[in-house]
């Protein structure tokens, strides 16, 4: 399906052109199967590893579909276990945004005033003509 091209990204973590998953993506490769994980923005296969892990599969399995950044912390990986990673790699995990919040990190002109000044002319015209509507009659 839609994971499959994953060679483009050629484990070489963070590469412009690497593919792009969404959360919802990882999530669903969380089975004896197929076991991904997100590991600081990353996304990992780490279905060949499971039966290698020395930590075990089970607290990979665990951890499939997830974020597993804090757990691969907390356990205070080597280097080595570090250097590892690039051999899983297979793409960047999607950045979830705030549609209304621009790349620059503010929140847009558009909503932000356009939409309240807009709301204001249109309460300010209905005043008008309901006084001019009572005026006449
Ligand atoms: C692709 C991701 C991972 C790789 C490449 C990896 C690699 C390794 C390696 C090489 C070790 C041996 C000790 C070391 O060198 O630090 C290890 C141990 C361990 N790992 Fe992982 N690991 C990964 C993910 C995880 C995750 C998500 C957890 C979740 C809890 C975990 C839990 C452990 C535990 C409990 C140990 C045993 C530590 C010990 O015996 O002292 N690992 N891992």
């Amino acid at each position: 399906m839609e994971a499959e091209g994953r060679g483009e990204a050629g484990g070489c973590a963070g590469a412009p052109g690497a593919r792009v998953y969404t959360r919802e993506e990882v999530a669903r490769r969380n089975s004896g199967r197929e076991a991904w994980l997100v590991i600081h923005g990353r996304v990992y296969d780490v279905t060949r590893f499971l039966a290698e892990h020395p930590g075990g599969e089970e607290v990979l399995l665990e951890q499939a579909g997830r974020d597993a950044t804090e757990s691969f912390e907390d356990v205070g990986h080597s280097v080595d276990a570090r250097e590892m990673l690039k051999d899983y790699y297979i793409g960047e995990i999607h950045p979830v945004r705030d549609p209304n919040v621009t790349s620059s990190g503010q929140t847009s002109f558009w909503s932000t005033w356009l939409i309240p000044i807009f709301g204001a002319l249109v309460l300010g015209l209905m005043y008008r003509y309901y006084m001019l509507d009572g005026k006449s009659s």
